[in-house]
């Protein structure tokens, strides 16, 4: 597949963003594959089949309409592409998958038979090695995540949460989604939704999980597995019946809830080209509808934006350093909204469930939130912070050790907790066992208390890989009740059967 990718990248030389934009064709087709095979299509097959750019370009319109309008972003895959990008996709994801050589395969790929989780494996896969250390990309293994997420559901209090509310999750570094899509799973489960209750479940993730990832790659992989999970489970003719043909036929039909932060529009390109986004995120989403074809104004300062039409009339602020745009209107105070400074330009999002940022840095992301359980595997002993970063770890968190960056996460974190919520992490154990983290370990403890510690060393083999840093999962809340001392410590063991069940289990 990385073979491939390059060659498609080749092809796609003239644009300035050819990664991403390879990255995007390929992840696209493994999504409508997971698809089409589920319901029995075969339209991007064919597609590929015919070298029909035109057609494959549209089948994303096609389906971002029919199932959400942020499932693929519009307009960012150039409509000029060279046919021979859909010769090389075709040999992946159409009717006859090659592998090596061009033997074409006796049986070719079914999507719809394949774990969902292995999208997280491609993704990784696709990474190049370069970009995976330095931002300390490393795919949890399934039974770590599996375990972490065993251990939560033992505590009752989480349990009686679950059963009676719905809870807040939260990865700060959530990657492809592996622990989001596996709690998720979970959480359906002990909630007792039918896998056909598909309204539910999409409740269930827009209410419940929440990932924050420096890599957007990462995040758009993330919402697919999650918006695949909603299927999970729904017999085919459910969904040709209540998305596929209600859609076509024009009528209400199932969609997936928005989770991706949406960018609204370009501050410096106000008025200008992003106009009209402001005006219709204005009518679409704030049903603001009279502000269709307003008159857009910037005051002298660049600070405020002013529309009017006929009587009416709004004001959006730029409040705060950089970080809010307050929407005014009428004089009548309201929402919030996120401003990044990309390029050398200002860009208005709205956050969501699944965010594209630093979560060590930006101060604003989630701010003031809690959540009740946090979950991941944040990137371990990331050595390439800049100047600027390492002054503030030093000033935000003195007692991290050699700028370790799992030390740095599990010091951020507390800023999402309560006293009541619970944490689920897997990092590496050298901050537990190196003796220049001394100081990190008493503020650890100190700051948080500790319920279970479950050093992998031993089972490097069936989890991380036998060349990996060792590995621990920590178990953790901050109620220093009575039971603050009383830590379980476990050392799992290669048995006989650990090579074969690959299961990570207390002995
Ligand atoms: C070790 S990977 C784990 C990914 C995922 N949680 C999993 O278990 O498969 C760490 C993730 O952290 C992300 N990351 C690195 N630095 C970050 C930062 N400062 N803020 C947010 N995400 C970050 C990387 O892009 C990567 O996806």
């Amino acid at each position: 597949m990385k073979d491939k990718k390059s060659k498609i990248k080749n092809y796609l030389k003239d644009f300035p963003e050819s990664d991403e934009i390879a990255q995007k064709l390929i992840d696209r087709c493994l999504f409508i594959r997971f698809l089409e095979d589920r319901i029995e299509r075969n339209k991007l097959k064919n597609l590929l089949e015919n070298r029909d750019v035109k057609g494959f370009l549209d089948l994303f319109d096609y389906y971002n309409d029919c199932l959400n309008g942020d499932l693929f972003e519009e307009g960012d895959i150039p409509t000029n592409i060279n046919k021979q990008i859909l010769v090389e996709l075709n040999e992946i994801f159409g009717k006859h998958y090659k592998y090596k050589d061009n033997q074409i395969a006796l049986v070719p790929y079914q999507f719809d038979k394949i774990p969902i989780l292995l999208i997280s494996h491609i993704y990784e896969n696709l990474l190049k090695r370069k970009k995976r250390n330095s931002e300390g990309i490393v795919f949890t293994p399934e039974n770590v995540v599996d375990y972490t997420i065993d251990e939560v559901f033992k505590s009752e209090f989480l349990k009686n949460k679950i059963e009676n509310n719905n809870i807040r999750v939260l990865d700060p570094s959530c990657g492809s989604g592996i622990f989001l899509a596996k709690f998720f799973k979970r959480m359906v489960k002990e909630k007792k939704i039918g896998s056909q209750d598909i309204h539910k479940k999409s409740d269930l993730l827009q209410k419940s999980i929440y990932g924050i990832d420096i890599n957007p790659t990462a995040l758009r992989i993330a919402a697919f597995s999650l918006y695949l999970e909603i299927f999970d489970g729904l017999p085919p003719e459910i969904i040709k019946k209540e998305v596929i043909e209600k859609y076509e036929a024009g009528g209400e039909h199932f969609m997936f809830p928005g989770l991706k932060e949406k960018h609204l529009f370009n501050w410096n390109n106000v008025p200008g080209v992003d106009s009209e986004k402001l005006l219709k995120f204005l009518n679409n989403n704030l049903k603001i509808e009279w502000a269709e074809n307003a008159d857009i104004k910037k005051s002298d300062d660049g600070k405020s934006i002013t529309i009017n039409k006929d009587s009416n009339s709004l004001i959006i602020k730029l409040i705060g350093e950089k970080n809010k745009t307050i929407l005014e209107i009428n004089g009548v105070g309201s929402p919030e909204y996120i401003l990044k400074e990309e390029n050398g330009e200002l860009n208005t999002y709205k956050e969501n469930n699944l965010i594209n940022r630093n979560s060590l840095f930006e101060d604003n992301i989630f701010k003031d939130e809690k959540f009740d359980l946090i979950l991941g595997n944040p990137p371990w002993s990331y050595k390439e912070f800049s100047e600027d970063e390492k002054r503030k770890i030093k000033e935000k968190w003195p007692d991290v050790s050699n700028y370790d960056s799992s030390q740095c996460f599990l010091f951020k974190i507390e800023d999402w907790m309560d006293e009541d919520n619970m944490v689920g992490m897997v990092v590496n154990l050298s901050n537990f066992t190196n003796q220049n983290a001394l100081i990190f370990r008493k503020s650890f403890l100190e700051k948080y208390s500790l319920d279970k510690f479950l050093n992998l060393i031993n089972i490097k083999k069936i989890t991380f890989g036998s060349g990996s840093e060792p590995a621990c999962v920590l178990i953790f809340n901050k109620n220093h009740g009575v039971e603050k001392n009383d830590i379980g410590f476990i050392i799992p063991d290669m048995t006989q059967f650990s090579e074969l069940t690959e299961a990570v289990r207390q002995l």
